[in-house]
């Protein structure tokens, strides 16, 4: 009763499912009859560590005996060091000189960042930024024209000005595309609400080129790649690609909303104070969560963790039937069922009290916690098996 009076509350966003979840520890989540569900999908990418991961949650309540919030008028002590981390992985070895970082609450202000940085490299007149076909950027209005998705766009019209859309994974598209108004193009090196749509070998180290050679800042949205779960701290590493900026998110804090825009230091410093701000960005509290979250990932290796645990998940669904075909790297995985019944699996998935998500009528994702064991794997696959049968058996 009280659960539904407090989802009538709310804006009529989200086509929610039916299930309040109460509490979460580790791959589990609780919902309010006592119910348990393994969470294949770890709030969308989100919680890489579990729910509730013990370290984040010291590090947070400790921080909450501290010090929450000071805003950007003044320095806190903990924001710099998250950056510094950051700043590191992004980097890794590819680049010597270290790069800058601006702090977010989510996925599309880390963006908006990077947009604004675009405006100001090109300059007038040379203000468009290229995305592709089939990409989510965030539902902001300037995120929402790049996210590559039309039907999108349609009620909002008329939409910021400057952006322009290039079929995904065509490098003749892209070259096709550069004219003398284009600053830069703004790429998930993975799609991932698209369907985890992967792009040719050698189609971001080419983009990469073709940006260097025609003056093109190259963004990487690794919102949701980013940050170990596809067996590289940042997808773009797969192909030894360092973009000239790079946007994170989702599991940045674990779960606490934080976000971040990355970019090298002759970008980053086109800012002057003034140009950009966020009253919560980079907030003591959200950069504590952060802090635990990466030391932690450096902790169990996340990326090596992400490859090899993800190779068990992806040769398990394999040997399920009516599995056709899998997408993704590491724990970020598209599974294409011979059919468009992807909702009905998911569906009946969670009835079994397993979370996954249809991204496409017939693809269905998985992106389980990092720190996944072999047992929920197994248990994983059998759950989804059996959703799978039922939904054929409902299905003809
Ligand atoms: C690749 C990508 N970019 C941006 C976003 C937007 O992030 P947020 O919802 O935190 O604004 C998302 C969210 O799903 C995403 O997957």
């Amino acid at each position: 009763m009280t659960s539904n009076i407090a989802q009538e509350a709310l804006m009529p966003t989200y086509k929610k499912w039916p299930v309040t979840f109460v509490s979460g520890s580790g791959s589990y989540l609780i919902d309010t009859t006592g119910k348990k569900y393994l969470d294949f999908l770890s709030g969308i990418a989100v919680c890489s560590l579990g729910h509730c991961h013990p370290k984040v949650t010291e590090a947070l309540t400790s921080q909450a005996n501290t010090l929450w919030h000071v805003s950007n008028l003044f320095g806190n002590e903990i924001a710099p060091q998250v950056a510094h981390e950051l700043d590191l992985l992004i980097r890794s070895d590819y680049l010597d000189t270290p790069g800058k970082v601006f702090f977010t609450n989510s996925g599309a202000e880390a963006n908006e960042c990077a947009f604004k940085l675009a405006r100001l490299f090109g300059g007038r007149g040379r203000h468009v930024v290229l995305s592709a076909y089939g990409s989510f950027h965030g539902r902001t209005l300037a995120t929402l024209h790049a996210t590559g998705q039309p039907e999108k766009h349609e009620p909002f019209w008329p939409l910021p000005e400057g952006f322009s859309h290039i079929a995904f994974n065509d490098y003749k598209a892209f070259e096709n595309a550069i004219k003398g108004n284009v600053a830069a193009l703004i790429i998930e090196p993975t799609q991932g609400e698209g369907g985890v749509i992967v792009p040719e070998p050698g189609y971001l180290r080419q983009v990469r080129e073709l940006c260097s050679e025609m003056g093109i800042l190259m963004i990487a949205d690794e919102v949701q790649t980013g940050l170990g779960r596809m067996g590289t701290w940042f997808r773009c590493h797969i192909e030894d690609v360092v973009p000239d900026i790079v946007t994170v998110a989702k599991s940045l804090g674990n779960g606490m909303p934080i976000g971040a825009c990355w970019a090298k230091a002759e970008i980053a410093d086109l800012f002057s104070p003034g140009d950009h701000g966020s009253t919560f960005g980079g907030q003591p509290l959200a950069s504590s969560a952060a802090l635990a979250t990466l030391a932690e990932l450096r902790a169990i290796d996340a990326p090596n963790r992400a490859m090899e645990y993800g190779k068990i998940l992806k040769d398990n669904l394999m040997e399920v039937d009516h599995v056709i075909e899998i997408s993704g790297d590491g724990l970020l995985l598209g599974v294409k069922v011979g059919g468009n019944f992807a909702q009905k699996v998911a569906e009946n998935a969670l009835q079994r009290g397993l979370i996954v998500n249809p991204v496409r009528p017939d693809v269905i994702r998985m992106a389980p916690p990092l720190n996944v064991s072999d047992a929920e794997i197994t248990e994983a696959i059998s759950k989804f098996s059996d959703s799978l049968k039922e939904s054929l058996s409902n299905n003809g």
